[in-house]
C-alpha cells in the first residue's frame, strides 16, 4: 500500500521504516528541509540500533523517499500518520498545535477519500478534534475517516518493538477504514485490537503511566531496602515471578525520563482533572520521581563532604541506554545540578554526547573515551543504563581516580566484583 508518515523524528521516521521493511511504500515528511535533505542523503538523525541499514535498503529499493510537502503526501498515499511532537506545556497539557497544524494542511490538500492516522500520543478526543478540523478545511463532499493508531516504541529498541509489537490497537469511529488498517498491519502478523477512537487514545496514556507508577513503585521499595539491608534486585526477582506483576519495568534507578513518560504522566493529570477525576495517585508519582536525583546527590555529597572544586566523573547522558536522545535525561539534570554546586565534571556517553552538548553548563567537559572521566576523579557516577560500561577496564578505573568512590544509579555494575577492586561501592536498593 502507499502510505504516508508526517513528522519524521525518533517516531515517524522508525515507523515509516518498518513499514516500508514489511513491503509497504512510504513517503516519510518532514518540515524541517534541513533534516528531508539530510535523510535522502542517507544520513540518519537519530540512533536506533538497526535503523540505519534498514532505512538505507528500503531507501535503494524505492519503498522508502522523504519530502517537506504534506501536499505531495496526500496526493500519493491512501493512508497518512501523523507523528508530529505534542510536547507538555508549562501547565502540563498537551500542545496539539502541531497536530492540529498538521490536519489543516492535510484537509486542504484531500484530494479524495483517504485515512488519516494519528500515531502521536494525543489526549482522549483528540481524533474528534481531528476530524472537526479537517471538516471545517477540507473541500466539502471529500470523505474521509480518522483514526487512532498509537505507538508503544520504547527507544533503544524501537525497530524491535515496532517489527513484533505485542499488539496493535486501532481507534476507529466507523467501520469503514478497518479493512485498510489490518492490511497496512498485516504483514507484521501481531495480534490487533480495534476500539473506538477515544479508548485507543486513553490506552497509550493509560499505558504509560501504568509503566511509570510501575518504575516508581519499585524506586519506592528500593529505598526502603536500603533502610532495611535488603536488595532490592532479589526482591523484584521475587516480585516479577508472579505472571500477574511481571520482571520488566520493575529495574531500580535514577528514576524514569525522556521524551514521553514525564509528558504523558502530566498529560493524563491534566486530562483526568478536567474530567472531574481526582489524579492524587499519579500526582504522588510525579512527586516521588522528580525527588530521586535529589536523594542520590545526597549520598555523594555525604561521601565528598563538600561538591566544590570536587572532581566528579559521570558515565551516561541519555535518558537510557542505547539512544543518544536526551530530552528529559535525569543524568543530565544530575550534571546540572552538581556544576550548580561548584563541582569540576567531566562525562561521557556512546551516543548522546552531540545531543547533551547545548544542555550542559559549558565547564562541562564531555570527553570521548569513558576511562577519560576516571582521570583524578574524586567520585565516578554511572548515570545512564549502557550496557557497554560493563566492560571498562575497571581495575584501571580505580588506578586513574583520585578515590575510587563509586555511585552506580543504574545497579549496572555487581558489587561483590567492584568492592573487590578496591572500590567504594554504593548503588540503588541494595
Ligand atoms: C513525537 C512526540 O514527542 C510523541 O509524543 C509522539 O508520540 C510522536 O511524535 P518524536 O518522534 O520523538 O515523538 O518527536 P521528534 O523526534 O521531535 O520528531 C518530530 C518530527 O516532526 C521532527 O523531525 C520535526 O521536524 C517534525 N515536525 C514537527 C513536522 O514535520 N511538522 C510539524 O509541524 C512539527
Ligand atoms: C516508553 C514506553 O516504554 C513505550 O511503550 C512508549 O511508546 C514510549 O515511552 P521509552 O520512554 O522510550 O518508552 O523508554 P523506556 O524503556 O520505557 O524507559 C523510560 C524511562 O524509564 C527511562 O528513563 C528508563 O531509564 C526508565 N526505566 C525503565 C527504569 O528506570 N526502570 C525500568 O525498569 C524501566
Amino acid at each position: 500500500m502507499k502510505l504516508s508518515i508526517i513528522g519524521s523524528g525518533y517516531v515517524g521516521l522508525v515507523t515509516g521504516t518498518c513499514l516500508a521493511e514489511a513491503g509497504h511504500t512510504v513517503l516519510c515528511v518532514d518540515n524541517n528541509q534541513a533534516k528531508v535533505k539530510e535523510l535522502q542523503a542517507g544520513h540518519i538523525p537519530i540512533y536506533e540500533p538497526g535503523l540505519e541499514e534498514l532505512v538505507r535498503r528500503n531507501v535503494q529499493l524505492k519503498r522508502l523517499s522523504f519530502t517537506a510537502s504534506t501536499q505531495e503526501a496526500v496526493a500519493n498515499s491512501e493512508v497518512i500518520f501523523i507523528a508530529v511532537p505534542t510536547p507538555p506545556q508549562d501547565d502540563g497539557s498537551v500542545d496539539l498545535s502541531y497536530v492540529e497544524a498538521v490536519a489543516r494542511e492535510i484537509a486542504e490538500a484531500l484530494p479524495a477519500y483517504r485515512i488519516i492516522v494519528d500515531k502521536s500520543t494525543v489526549p482522549v478526543k483528540t481524533g474528534e478534534k481531528v476530524a472537526e478540523t479537517i471538516r471545517r478545511y477540507g473541500p466539502k463532499g471529500i470523505e474521509f475517516d480518522v483514526v487512532s493508531n498509537p505507538e508503544f516504541l520504547r527507544e533503544g529498541s524501537a525497530v524491535a518493538d515496532l517489527q513484533k509489537p505485542d499488539r496493535i490497537v486501532i481507534g476507529v469511529a466507523s467501520q469503514r477504514p478497518v479493512a485498510a488498517m489490518r492490511a497496512v498491519y498485516e504483514p507484521f502478523k501481531a495480534p490487533i485490537i480495534i476500539t473506538d477512537l477515544n479508548s485507543a487514545e486513553l490506552i497509550k496514556h493509560a499505558a504509560n503511566s501504568f509503566l511509570a507508577l510501575k518504575i516508581t513503585y519499585i524506586n519506592l521499595v528500593a529505598a526502603v531496602c536500603e533502610a532495611g539491608g535488603a536488595d532490592v534486585t532479589q526482591v523484584a526477582e521475587g516480585m516479577g515471578s508472579d505472571a500477574r506483576i511481571g520482571r520488566a519495568f520493575l529495574q531500580a534507578g535514577l528514576g524514569y525520563g525522556g521524551s514521553c513518560f514525564p509528558k504523558d504522566v502530566s498529560a493524563f493529570i491534566r486530562i483526568a482533572e478536567e474530567m472531574g477525576v481526582d489524579f492524587g495517585l499519579m500526582r504522588e508519582v510525579e512527586k516521588i520521581n522528580a525527588a530521586i536525583p535529589e536523594r542520590f546527590l545526597k549520598k555523594i555529597r555525604a561521601s565528598l563532604w563538600t561538591m566544590r572544586d570536587k572532581k566528579i566523573g559521570q558515565l551516561g547522558l541519555a535518558f537510557k541506554g542505547n539512544t543518544d536522545d536526551v530530552r528529559c535525561s535525569v543524568a543530565v539534570e544530575l550534571i546540572r545540578r552538581m556544576a550548580a554546586e561548584g563541582a569540576i565534571i567531566r562525562c561521557h556517553d556512546p551516543k548522546g554526547g552531540e545531543k547533551a552538548k547545548e544542555l550542559l553548563p559549558k565547564n562541562v567537559e564531555i570527553m570521548a573515551d569513558a576511562h577519560q572521566v576516571a582521570e583524578g576523579a574524586d567520585v565516578l557516577i554511572i548515570a545512564t543504563e549502557w550496557p557497554e560500561y560493563r566492560l571498562l577496564d575497571w581495575s584501571k578505573i580505580k588506578t586513574l581516580m583520585r578515590t575510587p568512590r563509586i555511585f552506580d544509579g543504574r545497579n549496572l555494575l555487581n558489587p561483590a566484583e567492584m568492592i573487590s577492586l578496591g572500590f567504594e561501592y554504593t548503588s540503588i536498593g541494595r
